[in-house]
C-alpha cells in the first residue's frame, strides 16, 4: 500500500508509506473511455492511497494493513483510494451476491478515513471468477464506495488518472491457462479489444491538460519481482506513456515495492 500526496509540479512527489501487500466494457463499439469527476477538496493538493492484491477476508495480514491504512488515510486526509486489482482471492467473486465482497472489503476497511470513493481495476485473479460481477451496479448498492470498471478515467483536477485493464494483454492467460479458467465475456477478440483500448488511451492522454498524468494497471510494465516484466505492456503500453509524458505508472501483481525509473523517459513505475 502506498500513500501519495500530489502538489504542483515544482514540488517533489512524496511517497509517504509503503507496506508490502499480502499476498462497462468497450468491446466492439469504439466508445470513448468513461470519465469520472473527482473534485479536489483542498485546492492545490491531492492525496490518496494505492493498494493492490488484497481481498483475503482479513487473513494474510489484510486486517492489520487496513488498520494502518485507516491511520495514514486520516493523517493525509485522503481524497480517495485506488486499487490496482486482484481485489478478491483466490478466484475473484462468484457473482454479485458473493459474501467475499463484504467480508474482504466492507467489513475490513472500516476506518473513517477510508469511507471515500474507491477506484478499482481488475487483476488476473479477478478474471478467474465472475469478472462482470465486480463491475456491476449491484455491488455499489451494497457498498457505495465501490467502483470497478475495466478501463476508465478519473479527473481529479490536479491529476488525471487513466485506469487500464491489463489482464487481456497477457497472451499466456489465453494460450496456457495452467488449469485456470478466465472469464473473457465482454472481451471479444483480445486483439481488437487491445487495439481499441490503446487508441482510446492515446487520444485521452494526448488531450489531457492535467499537471499530473498517472496510469494505473494491475500488471507491472517492468519488474524485478517474481513475475518479471510484462512483455506485452513493454511493447504496447510503455511507448504510449513515454510519448505522452505520463508521470508515473502504478501497478500491483508482484507483491513487492519497486520504484523504477527510465533514463530515456520521464515515466516512473511503481
Ligand atoms: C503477518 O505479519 C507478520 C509480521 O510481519 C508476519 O510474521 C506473518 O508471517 C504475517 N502473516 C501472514 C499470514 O502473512
Amino acid at each position: 500500500m502506498a500513500g501519495l500526496i500530489l502538489k504542483n509540479k515544482s514540488m517533489a512527489l512524496c511517497l509517504v508509506l509503503v507496506i508490502c501487500s499480502f499476498g462497462l466494457c468497450f468491446v466492439s463499439t469504439h466508445a470513448e473511455l468513461q470519465r469520472f469527476e473527482q473534485p479536489a477538496r483542498t485546492e492545490g493538493t491531492l492525496s490518496f492511497l494505492v493498494l493492490g492484491d488484497w481481498g483475503r477476508k482479513g487473513a494474510f495480514n489484510q486486517s492489520e494493513v487496513a488498520v494502518q491504512m485507516g491511520r495514514i488515510g486520516e493523517k493525509l486526509d485522503i481524497d480517495f483510494v485506488v486499487s490496482t486489482g486482484d481485489n478478491f482471492y483466490d478466484n475473484g467473486l462468484t457473482g454479485n451476491q458473493d459474501k467475499a465482497f463484504v467480508e474482504s472489503f466492507t467489513q475490513i476497511y472500516t476506518a473513517n478515513s477510508l469511507q471515500k470513493q474507491w477506484y478499482s481495476v481488475l487483476g488476473n485473479h479477478d478474471y478467474r471468477g465472475n469478472a462482470e460481477a465486480q463491475l456491476s451496479q449491484q455491488l455499489r448498492k451494497i457498498d457505495s464506495r465501490w467502483l470497478c470498471l475495466r478501463s476508465f478515467i478519473v479527473n481529479a483536477e490536479l491529476a488525471e488518472i487513466f485506469f487500464v485493464d491489463t489482464t487481456p494483454f497477457v497472451q499466456s492467460y489465453f494460450t496456457k491457462a495452467e488449469g485456470h479458467t478466465y472469464d473473457w465475456r465482454g472481451i471479444g477478440s483480445p486483439r481488437s479489444y487491445i487495439a481499441n483500448l490503446i487508441k482510446d488511451l492515446k487520444l485521452a492522454l494526448s488531450e489531457s491538460k492535467a499537471k499530473w498524468k498517472i496510469v494505473v494497471g494491475h500488471h507491472a510494465i517492468r519488474s524485478i519481482g517474481h513475475h518479471g516484466d510484462t512483455e506485452e505492456l513493454v511493447s504496447k503500453l510503455h511507448p504510449i506513456l513515454k510519448a505522452n509524458n505520463v508521470d508515473f505508472y502504478m501497478n500491483g501483481h508482484d507483491h513487492c515495492l519497486e520504484h523504477i525509473s527510465d533514463r530515456e523517459s520521464n515515466t516512473v513505475s511503481n
